[in-house]
């Protein structure tokens, strides 16, 4: 049996809950909850929208946005699918039916800034550099597709220059210190992940804003797609990103 310490992590519960660990970090993680009947009515009383997902998942396969309409109005939207319900235990079976007996979890939706009527995130790349230190290697906004509740390049989603993206909400001086203070939460998270998992080389924070700019911790992947940097005209991320890659490698 080999004692290495693990390079990743899937689960988004244990995930979440060593995170809520950080003072820094937990004002940003959304409200997140295991998948109960009781809960969902709870959480969609209290947000009205919610995101509920499975507890290891990738690509954006089995995310489901719900959504409390009116006193006793629900909805959930699957792919491109929206089903509406007109009572709370009809809502519930038909969602039960689709998550069966996997593990789920739910969480606050956050209203996510859109560009051109889509919905966007961010993905922010953090590495350990070859001299052994935690920096944010790339920064790449993903718009997800028009009829989608992911922003997932494997469900459609176009990566797109974070410039770009926030050029379109955003003076110059306001972009700099958004990217500036991603850079450093994508840090100060590597930083203390890395505490309880000595193993972890590389993560990928998937971070949403609302209206008011709060960069929502969304999830954080222990195993990052380094590839998508390869889908931007300027290549000078996706080179630094497979340098420490292979560096950390070895
Ligand atoms: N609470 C939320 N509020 C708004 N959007 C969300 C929320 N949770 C998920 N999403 C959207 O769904 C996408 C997929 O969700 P998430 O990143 O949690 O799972 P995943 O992508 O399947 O996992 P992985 O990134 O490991 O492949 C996010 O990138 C985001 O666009
Ligand atoms: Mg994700």
């Amino acid at each position: 049996m080999s004692d290495k310490p693990r390079r990743v992590l899937m689960s988004k519960w244990t995930k979440t809950k060593v995170l809520l660990g950080s003072n820094k970090v937990r004002p940003l993680i959304p409200d997140t909850r295991k998948f109960s009947k009781s809960t969902l009515k709870e959480m969609l009383k209290k947000y009205t929208m919610v995101y509920v997902k499975p507890e290891i998942g990738t690509f954006g396969n089995g995310v489901i946005r719900a959504e409390k309409l009116g006193p006793e109005e629900y909805m959930y939207q699957t792919g491109t699918t929206v089903h509406s319900f007109w009572d709370y235990e009809s809502f519930h079976e038909s969602l039960r039916a689709i998550i069966s007996k996997k593990r789920y979890l739910i969480q606050k939706g956050i209203h996510l800034v859109k560009y051109n009527k889509r919905r966007f995130d961010i993905r922010v790349m953090v590495q350990l550099s070859p001299t052994g230190k935690w920096e944010t290697t790339g920064l790449i906004g993903r718009v997800a597709h028009p009829k989608k509740i992911v922003t997932n390049y494997h469900s459609g989603g176009k990566p797109m220059d974070v410039n770009r993206l926030l050029a379109a909400h955003l003076s110059n001086s306001e972009i700099k210190k958004i990217i500036h203070s991603l850079n450093e939460l994508g840090v100060t998270t590597a930083k203390y992940l890395h505490k309880s998992y000595p193993g972890f080389r590389q993560i990928g924070l998937d971070i949403g804003f609302d209206k008011t700019w709060t960069p929502w911790i969304i999830e954080v992947n222990t195993n990052p797609d380094p590839y998508i940097f390869n889908k931007l005209t300027d290549k000078s991320m996706y080179r630094k990103v497979m340098r420490y890659k292979k560096a950390a490698a070895k």
